[in-house]
């Protein structure tokens, strides 16, 4: 039994690295949170920060060289570590389902979308009458505000926003319990970025799903999430509810992105801070942040600050936060 409010999702240190032939690189470092069903978690950084690995990480879907070598993802009362690869593929969009980094670009262009939906379906062991199926195609374009002849056309019939909303159509055809959605508007024009999202939003209300939204615009984030974690070179820095990270954000590095945007109303697009971001296959001793942090201290040149919980839904990884 599941109590009403359990997390239905859990990351627990979840490590993952890349091999390369010049040393091991910790794309996600311990990464810890969890997410309440129907809860809109965001997940910024800078570019290279893992947040692409993480979210793959999730699904088990990391390839060499990378490896997960550390951690647990639980959904619901499933470890994920323990399940056949059989099994996870089954999880894969009945249960966690993920609009990848560049997906509407991946749409195979020689099958009508009505097939790659389909071919998601019965991929993941769902068998339908070829009646039945044309209807669940249907219901799932409506469900993403597309056109019911949008089933007949090719990808390359279809508009960059059209395209990502039959991505995530694929995405729920089973009904999945989380939705991971990596950068899914950043190819797209803002009028449109707005109609994609309000989508993801009304498909994630209908299901009710979680979803995880990986991205760096911080004016959408604001707008769609309830709750933020802030990416730093493979740890996660900061995490808490969005209003509070917007008005008082704890971690220096969040302090930095947040003062970087322009005041109103802190829209814009996380485009970093001075300072190069850390190679990960180098990172700095003791806070990975400290070379480039304005409060940092000798001690921040040594010891690893631990992510410790500051409220109910959020934690921090500072000496001094
Ligand atoms: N396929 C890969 N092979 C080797 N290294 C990778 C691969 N993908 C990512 N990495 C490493 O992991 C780091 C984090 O990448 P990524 O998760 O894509 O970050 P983000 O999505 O935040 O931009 C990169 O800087 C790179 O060093
Ligand atoms: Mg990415």
């Amino acid at each position: 039994m599941t109590l009403p409010n359990a997390p239905v999702l859990r990351v627990e240190a979840l490590r993952v690295a890349y091999d390369h032939p010049l040393g091991l690189v910790r794309a996600v470092d311990e990464v810890s949170f969890s997410l309440r069903p129907h809860e809109r978690f965001g997940l910024a950084g800078e570019s290279g920060s893992g947040k692409s690995t993480m979210a793959l990480a999730i699904l088990r879907m990391i390839k060499p060289p990378g490896h997960i070598d550390g951690g647990e993802v639980w959904l619901e009362e499933i470890a994920l570590s323990q399940l056949t690869p059989e099994a996870i593929r089954r999880l894969r969009l009945a249960g966690i389902a993920m609009v990848p980094q560049g997906s509407m670009n991946s749409l195979n262009p020689v099958v009508r979308i009505r097939d790659q939906i389909g071919d998601a379906i019965a991929d993941h062991g769902t068998r339908l009458s070829r009646q039945d199926l044309i209807a669940r195609v249907r219901s799932l374009l409506s469900q993403v505000g597309l056109p019911a002849d949008t089933a007949d056309k090719y990808p390359h019939e279809l508009s960059g926003g059209m395209k990502q909303r039959a991505c995530i159509a694929i995405a729920i055809c089973l009904r999945p319990k989380v939705i991971i959605a990596d950068e899914p508007t950043s190819a797209l024009d803002v009028v449109v970025q707005r109609q994609v999202m309000e989508t993801l939003g009304n498909v994630q209300a209908e299901l009710g799903a979680a979803v995880i939204l990986v991205g760096h615009d911080m004016g959408l984030m604001a707008q769609f999430v309830d709750r933020l974690g802030i990416m730093y070179a493979g740890r996660l820095v900061e995490v808490a509810p969005i209003r509070d990270i917007i008005t008082a954000p704890r971690h220096p590095y969040t302090r930095l992105l947040i003062d970087s945007l322009p005041s109103l109303e802190r829209r814009g697009t996380l485009r970093g801070i001075p300072g190069l971001a850390p190679l990960l296959r180098a990172l700095p001793p003791g806070c990975a942040f400290h070379p480039r942090c304005p409060r940092a201290e000798e001690r921040c040149t040594s010891d690893k600050p631990a992510v410790r919980p500051i409220g109910p839904d959020a934690t921090v990884a500072c000496h001094f936060a």
